[in-house]
């Protein structure tokens, strides 16, 4: 088993953590210990290769998280539904996901909804992606106010039909003053959103570093701490590619209409367990 290679430490992932991940009988203690127990193996990929990482204070929060929400489709076709059925309850896992904020340190969740790719799919399945948009936005709204949810889109949203812009504009100035965000990213490209604001920062007279993050879509947001991928693809699909230079990744085994309250309070008792150095030692 690799040992921790730094100096002072009385416990790290290699002694303490491994021998639980890997045994299906061990017991989760410590950060994770009151999630309900999924078997961590089944459902976190690539445990093993973070075995060198050492343990930091078990009071690390995530402030900010992003999920690409993917397997709908691979969903849907097994179970023999159509792949609308699988955006369907994609939207639920959405819903009962904002709904769980609340009980969780998550101050943004940035859900990536609708690429500036995803224009390629056929016809009826964007037709479908949007009606969703439309209903969840209807449907959702009154919910975000009662609970205190601000939204926040990235990407190229004036670009979307013209009564979703326009359900778009009033759900942004409802919700404004909430005080948790939820980032919704919707005709989103990350590499068309750092040229735009390298554009921007150009025409300004300013190309520095924050003078680009400064006009990126996410500016208004707190720096990403965990980006999460569900389906087990791992891959980032041009999603927050500036955002992510120092964030946590997790690429998760579950598709995701079937991605649950329950595992984001995994995901984050993982994150309290990893050790960020941004390029330090
Ligand atoms: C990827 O699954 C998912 C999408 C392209 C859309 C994600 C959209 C939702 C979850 C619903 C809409 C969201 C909101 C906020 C209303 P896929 O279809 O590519 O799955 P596959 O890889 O299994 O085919």
């Amino acid at each position: 088993m690799p040992r921790c290679k730094r100096k002072n430490r009385k416990s790290c992932r290699s002694d303490r953590l491994a021998p639980r991940l890997h045994s299906p009988r061990a017991k989760p203690r410590g950060v994770g210990a009151n999630v309900s127990r999924i078997p961590l193996e089944a459902v976190f990929r690539n445990r093993s290769i973070r075995t060198e990482i050492c343990v930091r204070s078990p009071d690390r929060t995530a402030r900010h998280v992003a999920i690409i929400m993917d397997g709908n489709g691979r969903w849907a076709k097994r179970k023999h539904l159509p792949r609308a059925m699988g955006h369907r309850k994609g939207v639920e896992a959405v819903r009962e996901l904002v709904r769980s904020l609340k009980d969780t340190s998550i101050e943004c969740l940035t859900l990536y909804a609708f690429s500036s790719e995803n224009w390629k799919r056929p016809e009826d399945e964007v037709d479908d992606l949007m009606n969703l948009m439309r209903k969840f936005i209807k449907s959702d709204l009154p919910e975000f106010i009662a609970n205190d949810i601000k939204l926040h889109i990235l990407g190229n949203w004036q670009g979307l039909a013209p009564d979703i812009v326009e359900m778009l504009e009033d759900a942004l100035q409802k919700t404004s003053k909430g005080s948790r965000t939820l980032a919704v990213a919707l005709n989103y490209g990350s590499q068309a959103e750092i040229t735009q604001a390298a554009r921007k920062a150009a025409e300004a007279g300013e190309v520095t570093e924050e003078a680009i993050e400064r006009h990126l879509y996410s500016a208004p947001l707190p720096p990403l701490d965990l980006l999460i991928r569900t389906s087990g693809e791992v891959r980032l699909s041009n999603f927050l590619l500036w955002q992510a230079a120092y964030a946590e990744m997790l690429f998760i085994d579950v598709l995701w209409p079937d991605f649950t309250p329950d595992h984001l309070k995994r995901a984050l008792a993982d994150f309290a367990e990893r050790e960020r150095r941004f390029g330090g030692r």
